[in-house]
């Protein structure tokens, strides 16, 4: 037992030494970007009649996104839940009213970013998204992210993070990271539903933000 420690430590160690400390990180390779880049104009019908997965069957409405359309900082979220689905906007239910309030404690409201999910429709049951779903919708979510080319990106929760990134930590582990997607700094918190779950993540999500809001205000210079 004690060998085999040995072994893959030295493993790691040599790894580290060659592609530095960070390497195990680079697994998987990020999605390309699509060549054919819609505009807001071709991309929002499209994604609004899209019936690519069976989700369509099933949503009352597309969530396409909403804010501003050149927002520096962009947050991506699961899927919509029931409420999203109803209204078609992304969150709006109380993990929505949570994620506003933590906003507005960085100065922030959600006219002055940008909201996406990494699902446009809603899972039945709010269950999670299944792979052949997140494939289908991933590049209307990568074309949204090539329009507004934001300074920053915030994943809210795992599936964000996994589907992004193509990495599988935990999210204790990720949140401790700036991430570079596709040249834009990209950052993981706690999702707003998991913090209604569980309080007690708050002081570390409320951590994040302040990092959120430090590096906004780095690249905007405008809080
Ligand atoms: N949870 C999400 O991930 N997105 C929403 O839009 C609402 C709840």
């Amino acid at each position: 037992m004690q060998a085999s420690d040995d072994l893959i430590k030295d493993f790691f160690l040599q790894q580290a030494e060659l592609f530095t400390d960070e390497f195990y990180f680079e697994e998987k390779k990020e999605a390309e970007i699509p060549m054919n880049v819609l505009d807001w104009n071709e991309l929002e019908p499209k994604v609004l009649s899209c019936t690519k997965c069976e989700l369509s069957k099933t949503r009352t409405k597309v969530v396409f996104g909403y804010g501003k359309r050149n927002a520096e900082l962009l947050f991506i979220g699961e899927a919509p839940g029931q409420r999203e689905d109803l209204q078609g906007e992304p969150f709006v239910g109380r993990a929505g009213h949570l994620l506003d309030d933590i906003l507005a404690a960085i100065q922030l409201n959600r006219a002055q970013v940008y909201i996406a999910n990494i699902l446009k429709c809603r899972p039945p049951k709010n269950r999670t998204p299944h792979a052949d779903e997140i494939a289908s919708c991933e590049p209307y979510l990568m074309n949204q992210i090539d329009l507004i080319k934001p300074a920053l990106i915030v994943c809210l929760g795992l599936t964000a993070a996994k589907t992004l990134l193509r990495i599988d930590y935990t999210l204790r582990q990720m949140r401790e990271k700036i991430y570079n997607y596709h040249g834009v700094d990209l950052v993981v918190t706690y999702h707003p539903a998991a913090l209604l779950r569980n309080p007690g993540l708050k002081k570390y999500a409320w951590e994040d933000f302040q990092k959120i809001q430090k590096m906004y205000k780095q690249k905007t210079g405008s809080i």
